[in-house]
């Protein structure tokens, strides 16, 4: 048995799934930068104190999932389980406040890693596509990032998608909506699980995200955050309703909705889908007004979300047939000197961005032709005793019955008028 295996939770992305990854690269790529987001690359590991601070010590992420390790100058280092916390420390650490033009929007794609328990739609690395903007308060910039987010999921032509917001206020009123929970909990707290009754005196709002069913039944018409909301929140998340309409985005009032992670305040949203099962949550964000002063920063509000990559790459998959990419040209050749000759047309039709593949040493025709047909190339070129001695290459199309001869340039004409790349 081959005990050579990837790490449980972690896996390949082999190349026949590869073209379904680039595609929604590219069209996060080619639609956020219409909306001015740039691309910013952080390292993978961070001190640790970047996440327990931003994300916080009772959320979930912290509290169990952390790949958190020393390294060798017995330092605490963390796997990044989300890309926020990283792209607001570097944006302090070298002042993009200032040094560039507000407001600053950054994209970020690259692997998350989160110790859960694996299943369909959740790994212990995955990725993420993530957004960040930052230097405005007014919901209009909430609303953008979503019709953003929501113009590259129609992009892709995923269905049976939902918006859902929500607003979990801000310092001045999350104390009083932490005090209703308490009050409401407290008496219920033995029906709760061991974690949440901890939760209740550190952090209530979390006894509203936790997954145990007996604590779901318990919070089952717990106070509402919308009763807590202040004035200058309340106006805020009406902002954002009225901005959404504008747009025509449809949306859901989720109030239950607080989200996994500490630094959000006011709005928080999320993206589910019907179609994947438990794992049902495609993107999810909000603003996070506090992070960046939090992070020895100035005072910066804050807004973004983040999509999971696998499972954007399962609905695609799933909806629709994609085709992979194909060679344009696969040239079979008989014998030494026509091989040679393969190669020296292969390598300058490629200089033109053709792709093209050729036979190897003293296969037989036949047996280079069942290659071509199973790279599904669209043309077939093929060099023998004759060709070489006329100067010319023999053609045919492998989707109709066309075939015919040429020279190196008509080879190089007809392709390139037929290659889709
Ligand atoms: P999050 O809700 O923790 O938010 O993750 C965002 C998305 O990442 C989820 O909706 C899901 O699609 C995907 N995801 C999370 N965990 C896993 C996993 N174990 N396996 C596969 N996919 C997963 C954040 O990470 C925030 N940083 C989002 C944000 C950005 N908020 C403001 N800016």
């Amino acid at each position: 048995m081959n005990s050579f295996k990837s790490v449980k939770g972690m896996q390949d992305i082999l190349p026949p799934d590869v073209h379904i990854w680039q595609r929604v690269e590219a069209a996060a790529r080619e639609i956020f930068s219409t909306f001015g987001f740039q691309e910013i690359r952080t390292p993978v590991l961070e001190y640790t104190g970047i996440f327990t601070r931003s994300i916080g010590d009772t959320s979930d992420i912290v509290e169990k999932e952390m790949y958190t390790f020393e390294d060798k100058g017995e330092r605490s280092v963390t796997m990044r389980p989300e890309g926020t916390a990283s792209v607001v420390r570097s944006y302090v650490q070298h002042n993009l406040s200032h040094s560039l033009v507000p407001p600053q929007k950054f994209f970020y794609i690259g692997p998350m890693f989160r110790y859960e328990r694996p299943q369909k739609g959740r790994l212990r690395q995955f990725h993420q596509i993530g957004v960040e903007a930052f230097g405005v308060h007014e919901p209009e910039m909430d609303a953008e990032v979503i019709a953003m987010l929501m113009r590259f999921l129609e992009s892709l032509e995923l269905g049976g998608l939902s918006l859902e917001i929500n607003s979990i206020g801000c310092p001045d009123c999350r104390p009083s909506f932490r005090e209703a929970l308490v009050e409401f909990f407290r008496p219920r707290a033995g029906e709760l699980c061991p974690d949440c009754v901890r939760r209740l005196e550190q952090n209530p709002l979390r006894v509203l995200d936790c997954k145990v069913p007996r604590c779901r039944e318990v919070r089952q018409g717990a106070p509402k955050v919308s009763g807590s909301l202040c004035e200058r929140c309340v106006s805020h998340y009406d902002g954002l309703k009225g901005s959404l309409d504008r747009l025509s985005i449809g949306f859901k009032e989720t109030p239950e909705m607080v989200r996994g992670l500490d630094y959000y305040t006011r709005t928080t949203f999320e993206v589910t889908t019907t179609e994947l099962g438990a794992q049902n949550a495609v993107a999810a964000g909000g603003r996070y007004d506090r992070l960046v002063s939090e992070f020895g920063g100035p005072d910066t509000p804050a807004f973004g979300f983040a999509l999971g990559m696998e499972r954007i790459v399962t609905l695609i998959s799933e909806s629709t047939s994609v085709e992979a990419s194909r060679p344009d040209a696969y040239i079979a050749s008989i014998g030494k000197e026509a091989s040679a000759e393969a190669l020296a047309l292969a390598v300058s039709l490629r200089r033109n961005g053709l792709w093209v593949e050729h036979g190897y040493g003293a296969s037989s025709l036949k047996s280079q032709m069942r290659k071509a047909d199973k790279f599904r190339a669209r043309y077939a070129v093929i060099i023998g005793e004759d060709e070489l001695r006329d100067g010319v290459f023999s053609w045919k199309d492998m989707d109709g019955e066309a075939s015919g001869r040429l020279d190196a340039k008509g080879i190089m004409d007809m392709l390139g008028n037929t290659s889709d790349g």
